[in-house]
């Protein structure tokens, strides 16, 4: 089935070192766990967010679905129901468990969830150490596919729990790990880029999503960059100058989207005595002027842009600038999950990599020449090619072995509550 997830041939499968990264991995899922009460694992405040528990649960669901109960002979299922509960969006293994409803999942409880991790955990190793030669090879592939997955939900676990804490009146924190303060955010500089014929996409060194392929070429308009991220000091002024109030600056259906939700400033800012302040994993704080400002949708980085006189970069001209500028900023394992201001001492492009995931100005779609991977796995990126605009670059909540250049996130243009920021483009 996804034997097109690398495009060059793998050297010989080194058995434990495939367990030991399987573990670690596993291992980071429970650990990202640990600030976490009994009673905040169900929570699901809105139904773009998953309980953590569901997370937890499926992640060991896309193991024994595509990896278990195809290649381990005799491999037992925990729970046949799990097959229903914890499938996400894979018509083709099966109906899934209505999504909205997820966090009404009292049963199985936490401690039956771990179970299950562990069962799955013991399997794996099982399966990886008594597969035969001619198997290997694809186990080696849904397993890497299966570490790569589960990070992605490591990522979702933190935004998730994110939202559903923030909705409690007590703005509870996660964990009191407080974000550095007092570094002035640098003066944002520009940097110019040619254009001409560039190539993007994944060149098939190591893992990478279908989404990523075919590395083709393209041409770009010579074009600018801001060297860093839009700071919550600038979107403030944007906020003042009645940025959400004056029409003129937003998509018909960012206009929409601000009229009926009242957006008058990004997710998880609030008034307090006259201060901006946001809640963060480590509760509510003052928001910081010089960091990145963050939790805005598509339709209000356009709508900065604007006003700004500016406009988002294409992923094109992202991933063309990181060629060359591959500055890596806050990521998950600095366990603040937080985004930082930049650091002012480079020359190139700042905060390319991690602190926020940066929409960019083009539409999810297939590149020339896009195959999804073959059989069940094809269902898990290329039926979500619409209606999502790209992001790219990682953020405080991705796990560093996790990102690349070439990756390529994608949510509607109203999402706001992942880790999501501003970087300004102009045309030369
Ligand atoms: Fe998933």
């Amino acid at each position: 089935m996804a034997r097109n997830l690398f495009s060059s041939p793998r050297p010989t499968v080194d058995r434990e070192a495939l367990i030991a990264d399987f573990m670690q991995i596993r291992g980071m899922t429970e650990r990202l766990c640990g600030p976490l009460a009994v009673d905040d694992f169900m929570l699901q405040a809105m139904p773009d967010v998953s309980p953590t528990k569901w997370h937890l649960a499926h992640v060991s669901w896309f193991f024994e679905t595509f990896l278990l109960k195809r290649l381990l002979p005799g491999y037992r299922a925990l729970n046949e129901e799990y097959e229903y509960l914890f499938n996400s969006y894979y018509n083709s293994v099966g109906p899934q468990y209505f999504r909205p409803d997820r966090g009404l999942l009292s049963r199985p409880t936490v401690a039956e969830v771990f179970a299950y991790r562990s069962h799955v955990d013991e399997a794996v190793r099982t399966l990886i150490r008594v597969a035969g030669e001619d198997d290997l090879e694809e186990i080696d592939t849904i397993v890497t596919l299966g570490v790569n997955h589960e990070q992605q939900h490591q990522e979702l676990i933190v935004t998730d729990i994110k939202y559903n804490l923030s909705v409690n009146p007590l703005r509870p924190a996660y964990h009191h790990v407080l974000p550095p303060r007092g570094a002035a955010a640098p003066p944002l500089r520009w940097l110019e880029f040619e254009g001409g014929l560039a190539s993007i996409g994944h060149d098939g060194a190591g893992f990478a999503f279908d989404n990523e392929w075919p590395r083709h070429r393209t041409f770009l308009q010579p074009y600018r960059l801001g060297s860093r991220l839009v700071t919550n000091g600038e979107y403030m002024e944007f906020i003042g100058a009645g940025g959400y109030q004056d029409w003129r600056f937003w998509l018909s259906e960012g206009w929409k989207n601000v009229q009926t939700h009242r957006w008058s400033s990004p997710l998880y800012w609030e008034r307090r005595d006259g201060t901006w302040c946001s809640q963060t994993l480590a509760g509510l704080q003052k928001v910081d002027e010089h960091g990145p400002v963050s939790h805005v949708s598509y339709y209000e980085a356009d709508a900065y842009a604007r006003w700004a006189g500016l406009r988002l970069p294409t992923e094109e001209e992202w991933e063309h600038a990181a060629e060359f500028h591959r500055h890596r900023g806050c990521l998950l394992e600095r366990g603040i999950y937080h985004p930082l201001p930049a650091p002012g001492q480079e020359t190139g492009l700042e905060q390319m990599i991690g602190d926020l995931w940066e929409w960019t100005r083009s539409p999810y779609g297939p590149y020339p020449g896009f195959r999804p991977l073959q059989g069940d796995l094809g269902e898990y990126n290329g039926k979500f090619m619409v209606n999502q605009m790209v992001l790219r670059g990682g953020s405080c909540a991705t796990p560093t072995s996790h990102i690349r250049i070439t990756y390529r996130n994608f949510f509607p243009p109203d999402a706001r509550w992942q880790f999501s920021g501003i970087r300004l483009a102009e045309d030369i």
